[in-house]
């Protein structure tokens, strides 16, 4: 028997493992995976590139209009790469002048209401995995598996200093912390959609998990509600 198309929404921290299992599940299942961290990034960087202020919400509206997001699967390397305006910004929104705006950025209202109607947009059809913060909470309630992921904040900051060396990016471990502190903060805190574990979603701490055992851990829950 085929298995039922879902949606699975995966939300948590920053730096716990969301983006390499929800890319890997899907990959494993053949979905579809959105990463809606990657669309605020890219508004961020827009913002950044046009000296957008965010307390100017007028050139923020404006700002909006002009932007265009959208992903294209590389055959190269065999990722979904994020596009700005037709432009590959992939590496450009992984860099620490993006990280240190992006929290700011993703408690905007306006920001969070466009990209929440094209996250809404690309589950009609189901069969997709996207990974945020307020993705089982307010872009799919009713998303059939809801994973909250969660770890030590050092791991979590020693694995994104791991990410950001494979990048050859040298960036000390405290400059890392602080911002995940930082972020957390903005994120749990802000008035629209903040960061929560929806009631009915399954936490996943990752601080002694490898990889492989995150994404088994979500293809059984998959199994379990796709059958
Ligand atoms: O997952 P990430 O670190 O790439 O996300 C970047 C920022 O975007 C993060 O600080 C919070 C914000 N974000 C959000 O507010 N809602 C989402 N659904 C995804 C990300």
């Amino acid at each position: 028997m085929e298995n039922k198309k879902i949606i699975i929404a995966i939300d948590g921290y920053s730096a716990c493992g969301k983006s390499t299992t929800a890319k890997a599940v899907a990959a494993s299942i053949g979905y579809s995976y959105i990463d809606s961290g990657a669309m605020y990034r890219a508004v961020a960087l827009y913002f950044l590139d046009n000296y957008i202020k965010i307390t100017d919400p007028k050139a923020v509206s404006k700002s909006l209009e002009d932007i265009e997001i959208s992903f294209r699967f590389n055959e190269k390397n065999g990722a979904s790469e994020t596009y700005l305006n037709g432009i590959n910004v992939e590496d450009q929104i992984r860099t620490m002048r993006v990280t240190q705006k992006v929290s700011e950025v993703a408690a905007l209202k306006a920001v969070r209401d466009k990209l929440g109607e094209q996250q809404q947009k690309m589950g009609k059809k189901k069969a997709i995995v996207m990974d945020g913060r307020d993705i089982g909470t307010h872009i799919f309630p009713y998303a059939e598996l809801k994973v909250f992921m969660e770890a030590d904040i050092n791991i979590r900051a020693y694995r994104r200093q791991q990410e950001l060396l494979n990048r050859d990016k040298v960036v000390d471990l405290d400059e890392i912390l602080e911002n995940l502190k930082k972020r957390d903060h903005i994120d749990t805190h802000r008035k629209d959609n903040p960061l929560t574990k929806a009631e009915d979603a399954i936490v996943l701490n990752t601080t002694d998990r490898t990889i492989e055992e995150q994404v088994s851990f979500v293809i059984d829950l998959w199994k379990q509600k796709s059958t």
